[in-house]
């Protein structure tokens, strides 16, 4: 038994010198880029955000005590990686407005049919699940993101 406590703690040391197959990308974040400081989208929608997506579709990653160690970490960085691979918000203002606007839709969906926050995250953060009072403020903003965005397309010739 102690032996296999032993074996146990080598195999948990070595496996964090193993070589990562994912890395969480640093960058450093442009609070300007941010989805966080576009005028447009409303104060709830960005507290939302914040609070249930960045953590994987930014470069603002709040990393927790197991995403430091492996194998956690691994599977974590993967999620970050593909995460903002998809949609990265720290990237938001570089977007142009039909791009923002078609992220919003997607973003919309994505937390209506429950997709968005993953599953596996909302288990390790109950408190990032969206309430369906959030997901109407949610899709409201998104709505109005497209539909100001007909009203503002150059009139046809
Ligand atoms: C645990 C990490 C994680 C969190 C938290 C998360 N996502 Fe994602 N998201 C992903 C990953 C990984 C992908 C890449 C493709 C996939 O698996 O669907 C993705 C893809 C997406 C996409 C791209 C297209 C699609 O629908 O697949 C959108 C839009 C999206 N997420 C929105 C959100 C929103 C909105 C939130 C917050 C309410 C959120 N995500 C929270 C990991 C996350």
């Amino acid at each position: 038994m102690k032996i296999a406590v032993l074996l146990g703690f080598i195999g948990f040391a070595v496996l964090q010198l193993a070589p990562a197959p994912y890395q969480i990308a640093t960058a450093p974040v442009v609070t300007a880029q941010s989805v966080t400081s576009d005028p447009a989208v409303p104060q709830p929608v960005v507290a939302i955000v914040r609070r249930s997506c960045m953590d994987c579709h930014s470069y603002e990653t709040r990393l927790p005590w197991y995403g430091k160690v492996a194998p956690s970490s691994w599977m974590l960085a993967k999620d970050v990686t593909e995460a903002r691979a998809a949609m990265n918000l720290s990237d938001w203002g570089r977007k142009k407005a039909p791009v923002q606007a078609a992220l919003a839709a997607a973003m919309c969906q994505g937390v209506q049919s429950g997709r968005m926050p993953k599953q596996r995250y909302v288990l390790l953060h109950p408190e990032a699940k969206l309430s369906p009072a959030e997901v109407q403020t949610f899709c409201a903003w998104s709505d109005a993101a497209l539909a100001s965005l007909t009203r503002s397309a150059p009139p046809r010739p």
